[in-house]
């Protein structure tokens, strides 16, 4: 894969947040017929095997709640080989068991491709005992099960792919229509690893174009609504810190993105769909040296953020425009009521807010439910107790 080397780095503490790279060539050849680099080069190289080295040790997890099966399959056959899949599904159990049909489709994918997918229901029991034994109760809703939402999915994954020993994460949604562009993110997500090789980075997607029929034509759209909110609000939050105005962050909510385990592990979940937003103001406020880091956070020597911009178009279902407005929402929340966030900003916040929402005048931005950093969590007794969960593997949790 030929990459550009990022122009713009904006600084703060220990995080660096590199600007966006464009990718030049999906496959730019292996080792052999490579030339050498040299420090004048503007276009870095990465060898496919390179790529295939790091997806050894990358587990990919597959959020789900009531997709297509169709799409769901798309999206695992795009997911290169030596990934290992992890599905979280919170898809309804009942009157129709949408996670038994989801199981014996993917059970059928795994025969084709002779791989081993983890398929986990985000309400199976053992799991869910198994975090609230390590001290991790506040995942759980009062029915002593994982709450629903992405983000609560995307934690049971992350604790699976510890489990199973992987250093990378990564994350794609079932929901995506070309299995081209699943297979470009993972691709893209092992080039930010190899491009940044520390153990806390963070690679995160900024999709080239969504395509949108409109007026009978199709129209490449560059951002979604949500992103254009969040990007913009980061950025003046970043601008309030270096006194320097900055457009550096095109990220803000990337649903596609990826980070090594051992920092997935040490920052703060918001809930739902504000997850995206938060990892970057929890990231600031953990290391960008502005507040003292909450107890528990590890010191970082750096926290490196890349930001790679895919080629694939992005198309995925349409679930609505309030859907869309709740997710900004969420994602202007966490900024607003991070304790980094400045009077002016949280003003300008809710005066946007309010103009958008048609109020009568601005109000605060109410919080979203944010889980503690995960090192809250005893992972020595989570590992244990999961351990046995497998052991007597059940329908919701299975290696198929
Ligand atoms: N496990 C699990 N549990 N998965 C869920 C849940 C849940 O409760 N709710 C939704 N999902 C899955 C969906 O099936 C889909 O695959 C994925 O999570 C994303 O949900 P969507 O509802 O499709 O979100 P979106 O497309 O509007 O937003 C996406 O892109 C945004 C950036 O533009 C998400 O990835 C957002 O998180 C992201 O900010
Ligand atoms: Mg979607």
């Amino acid at each position: 894969m030929k990459i550009e080397i990022p122009r713009d780095c904006e600084r703060l503490g220990a995080v660096q947040i590199y600007g966006l790279q464009k990718v030049y060539e999906l496959d730019s050849g292996g080792y052999s017929g490579q030339h050498e680099t040299s420090h004048t080069d503007v276009i870095r190289s990465i060898p496919s095997e390179a790529l295939y080295e790091r997806q050894k040790n990358m587990a990919i997890v597959v959020p789900v709640k009531n997709e297509r099966l169709k799409l769901i399959e798309g999206v695992l056959v795009g997911i290169p080989h030596p990934c290992q899949i992890i599905v979280v599904s919170n898809s309804p159990r009942g009157p129709v068991d949408r996670f038994h049909i989801e199981k014996e489709a993917i059970t059928n994918f795994c025969k084709f491709t002779n791989k081993k997918v983890l398929v986990v229901h985000q309400k199976d029991a053992a799991i869910a005992k198994a975090i609230e034994l390590a001290g991790y109760g506040e995942l759980l809703g009062d029915d002593g099960l994982v709450r629903s939402g992405k983000a609560e999915g995307m934690i049971m994954g992350t604790l699976l792919a510890r489990w199973l020993d992987n250093k990378y994460i990564g994350f794609v949604d079932s929901d995506n229509y070309f299995p081209g562009a699943v297979h470009e993110y993972v691709q893209e997500y092992a080039a930010g690893f190899e491009m940044f090789d520390t153990d806390s980075t963070f690679v995160r997607i900024s999709w080239n174009s969504k395509p949108k029929v409109m007026e009978n034509a199709l129209f490449f759209a560059k951002w979604g609504r949500s992103s254009v909110h969040s990007n913009r609000t980061l950025n003046l939050l970043l601008s309030h810190f270096s006194g320097y105005e900055t457009e550096v962050v095109k990220t803000g909510n990337a649903g596609e993105h990826a980070l090594t385990v051992d920092l997935a592990l040490n920052i703060e979940y918001a809930a739902g769909y504000a997850v995206e937003t938060h990892h970057y103001v929890n990231i600031l406020e953990s290391w960008g040296g502005i507040m003292e880091p909450k107890e528990g956070v590890n010191p970082r020597e750096k926290v490196t953020i890349c930001q790679l911009e895919s080629r694939n178009p992005h198309l995925h279902e349409s679930k609505g425009e309030e859907h869309v407005e709740d997710m900004i929402d969420a994602s202007l929340s966490v900024i607003y009521n991070s304790p980094l966030c400045p009077e002016l900003l949280k003003r300008e916040i809710a005066e946007e807010r309010a103009m958008r929402m048609k109020l009568d005048q601005p109000e605060g931005v109410a919080p979203v439910k944010v889980y503690s950093n995960l090192s809250n969590l005893n992972l020595d007794t989570f590992l244990e107790h999961c351990e046995a969960a497998f052991d007597s593997e059940t329908e919701a949790l299975s290696l198929v």
